[in-house]
């Protein structure tokens, strides 16, 4: 029951985010996609304190810290497919986090240019030795 209040809360957060339309968020910046896409989960700085991420079992994780939560090591294609999903999804089966690459794409947007300019973005907020 939980597991589909928040399956549902995921999707209801894509999909109002993405209400953007596919060409406004072709002219967002990395700081604006994260903003608009990822801070109502992972927080304003990306500290995973976002205004819902309390009604998950599992926090979302600080996005400040993947690098340190791998060693100071930020990998950037490991990443790309983790907010992607596609990939993961077939592998795992569902998630509590959007999949990105479905919902960009079926709104149309560049999914690809999408996801570098949130990888840049990921890169230039990343903390040392945050957990
Ligand atoms: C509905 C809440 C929600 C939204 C919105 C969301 N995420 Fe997540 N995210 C999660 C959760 C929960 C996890 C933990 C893994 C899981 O359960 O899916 C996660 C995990 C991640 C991870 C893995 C972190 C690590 O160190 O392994 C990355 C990277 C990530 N999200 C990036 C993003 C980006 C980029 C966006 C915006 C495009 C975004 N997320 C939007 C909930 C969300």
């Amino acid at each position: 029951m939980r597991h589909l209040t928040v399956f549902s809360l995921a999707v209801v957060l894509g999909v109002a985010a993405l209400s953007a339309g596919a060409e406004e968020l072709g002219g967002y910046d990395g700081a604006q996609l994260y903003k608009r896409l990822c801070s109502s989960c992972h927080g304003p700085t990306g500290d995973g304190d976002g205004p819902v991420s309390a009604s998950f079992k599992a926090r979302p994780p600080a996005l400040s810290g993947i690098a340190a939560r791998r060693g100071g090591q930020f990998p950037a294609e490991r990443i790309r497919q983790l907010i992607d999903g596609r990939t993961s999804v077939a592998q795992h089966g569902a998630r509590d986090m959007p999949v990105w690459g479905v919902d960009l794409r079926a709104a149309g947007a560049d999914t690809d240019a999408i996801l570098t300019r949130l990888l840049e973005y990921l890169r230039s907020i990343q903390k040392p030795g945050r957990p």
